[in-house]
């Protein structure tokens, strides 16, 4: 499927962080390491997080993947390092929400993801978006 109607800048936005992944890696020290796959596809992600008196201090990701779900992953550690733990599940649930097509009205700072918004009118691509998200919420949840 093609991303072509997605919107050019948010389509730039979403390359830079496939080319240029931000927080690419494995935490040697992490305090949750998750891993995760996409079952329409196989594709994977390890997500580790490091977590300090309930705030993520680190989250790096590695896999494979197509572009959504890379930079996905990519704009997902950059949005919740420095967040409190709970501020990360708000962000997976507005990210949910956002892949419905509903409006975004959040004081937390959403960093780039909203460049995915465009996602949810491409229904095959959701669990692409969603797989690093997933992750996360699975492990903080599990670790709980
Ligand atoms: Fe596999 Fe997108 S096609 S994660």
């Amino acid at each position: 499927m093609s991303f072509k109607n997605l919107d050019t800048l948010y389509r730039q936005v979403i390359m830079d962080h496939y080319k240029n992944p931000r927080n690419k890696g494995v935490i040697e020290d992490s305090d949750l390491s998750i891993n995760m796959n996409n079952p329409t596809c196989g594709d994977r992600i390890q997500l580790s997080l490091k977590i300090e008196d309930g705030i993520v201090v680190d989250a790096k990701h590695e896999g494979e993947g197509c572009s959504i779900s890379m930079s996905s992953a990519s704009m997902m550690t950059q949005a919740i390092i420095g967040k409190k733990v709970e501020e990360a599940l708000e962000l997976a649930k507005i990210f949910s929400e956002m892949m419905l097509g509903k409006e975004i009205d959040s004081d937390l700072d959403l960093g780039d993801i909203e460049a995915l918004s465009g996602v949810c009118k491409f229904p095959a691509r959701i669990k692409c978006a969603t797989l690093a998200w997933k992750a996360m919420e699975k492990g903080i949840r599990e670790a709980k």
